[in-house]
């Protein structure tokens, strides 16, 4: 909890910069009117006026960009960031198609939109309304990191940041071009062993919190991203990359990655012996110091041997639990079944000592039978050390069954009038094969 109380004490010095600064305006302020007592008080008055307006005006000039963008030109292509499509002759559309051949992204189309067009501000309605002050930020740096990149996307990320980021807290751009700069060599530059991309994010910011730095998320700072079509490079292996990470940084902890992944237990995640000498020379924290310290509002899973893993329903033998909800609403959607895949993701699930189902690839979430209902939903769990809701507590029975006392039914397979596998909740028995169900080994 040091970060927390570096905070507190910079609050704390804030406020007192900002009472000593306020007294000795007044001070000077007072002194000034004393000598000033013979003029009229209206005089007085409008000086106040002035002065405060004038103050509003430096503190808005402090947002103000480097570089001021020439208005919206509704007529240019691209501007706000809507689709532009051009009308091409034959040798310009061969030109295009080379462009996107070569870049996976419409570059001649690129070429053709100012540098300066605007882009919609996306960002949530809490980070517009948010106002700064400016002379209590920080400076900063931004760095920009490419790999055959085309000279007019770099230009317009470059005006973009010039045109966009107060000038007073930009401090400098640093271009590096495909991470072999310099720049992280304290900390060890990105793992060689990883291949394209995937994983790189996670192993910067294990390696950079374990070994002493620290790394912040700015939610109301944005940055876009143009995804191409397909990549200019080779197929990213997410799953070897992670693998790398988790054997480097996770310790033990990496094992629950392994039952989340089970096929990232088999990949060849290469030769790690470099990345262990360099946690080992910067005498980087462990996995459980990074937990405890960087992440505590992290729920660790038990994952207790026998207790995870896939449900494999002994009604509808081939199928498995399954949960997929849609993206942005992990609770937005109903338990279910579908084939046993093996691959953990959608179909693994934890039984808690806390007697809790819970589905917790990426955020923890409970299963659930809402209150005179038969299908079973996700909820976000409890926090850990909180009080245990009742619907959400589960029994998985010797005679095979899961039962759910708040609802006295238990967990029931069947087909839907499509013939699709689903879960219901019914009436116990224990007789019924859709209402037996084992964790896989
Ligand atoms: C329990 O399930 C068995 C097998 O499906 C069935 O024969 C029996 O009738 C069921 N009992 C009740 C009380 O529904």
């Amino acid at each position: 909890m040091r970060i927390r109380l570096r905070k507190c004490s910079l609050i704390v010095k804030t406020f007192i910069l900002v009472g000593l600064f306020m007294i000795t305006y007044m001070v000077v302020e007072l002194s000034v009117s004393s000598f000033s007592s013979l003029e009229k008080e209206d005089h007085t008055r409008n000086r106040w006026e002035r002065d405060l307006h004038a103050t509003e005006e430096k503190v808005e000039d402090l947002s103000r960009p480097l570089y001021i963008k020439p208005p919206p030109n509704p007529n240019a292509p691209g501007e706000w960031g809507k689709a532009a499509h051009l009308q091409l002759n034959s040798a310009e559309k061969k030109m295009q198609e080379e462009s996107i051949e070569k870049y996976a992204i419409n570059i001649y189309l690129s070429d053709q939109i100012s540098l300066h067009r605007h882009i919609q501000d996306n960002r949530m309605y809490e980070c517009k309304s948010k106002t700064y002050n400016h002379r209590k930020l920080p400076t900063t740096s931004v760095v920009i990191a490419f790999y055959n990149e085309a000279m007019s996307t770099l230009l317009r990320t470059i005006h973009s940041v010039l045109e966009t980021s107060p000038a007073v807290l930009l401090r400098e751009i640093i271009l590096v071009d495909d991470f072999s700069d310099k720049d992280f060599e304290y900390l060890g530059t990105y793992d060689m062993g990883m291949e394209v991309w995937g994983g790189e994010n996670l192993e910067l910011s294990f390696r950079v919190w374990q070994c002493g730095g620290t790394l912040e998320i700015h939610p109301c700072s944005h940055v876009g991203h143009v995804f191409p079509k397909k990549a200019p490079y080779a197929r990213p292996n997410f799953l070897q990359n992670t693998a790398r990470a988790a054997e480097v940084w996770m310790d033990d902890y990496k094992e629950h990655f392994y039952n989340r992944n089970p096929p990232a237990r088999k990949e060849k995640y290469g030769d790690i012996s470099d990345r262990k000498i360099l946690r080992e020379r910067l005498q980087c924290k462990n996995f459980d110091w990074y937990l405890r310290n960087v992440f505590p509002d992290l729920h660790v899973p038990e994952d207790r041997p026998g207790w995870h893993g896939a449900v494999r329903s002994l009604g509808i033998t081939s199928e498995c639990l399954d949960y997929n909800a849609p993206d942005h609403n992990p609770t937005g959607a109903h338990l279910s079944l579908f084939g046993c895949h093996g691959q953990g993701g959608n179909q693994f699930f934890e039984y808690t000592t806390k007697r809790e189902i819970r589905f917790n690839s990426v955020t923890e979430l409970c299963a659930e039978v809402p209150e005179h209902q038969t299908y079973i939903g996700m909820r976000h769990c409890p926090k850990d050390g909180g009080p245990v809701p009742q619907n959400i507590i589960w029994e998985f029975r010797l005679d095979g069954t899961i039962y759910h006392p708040n609802s006295d039914k238990c967990l029931s397979s069947y087909r839907t009038s499509e013939g699709r596998g689903d879960v219901q909740m019914q009436l116990c028995n224990a007789s019924d094969k859709n209402q037996l169900w084992k964790f896989e080994r």
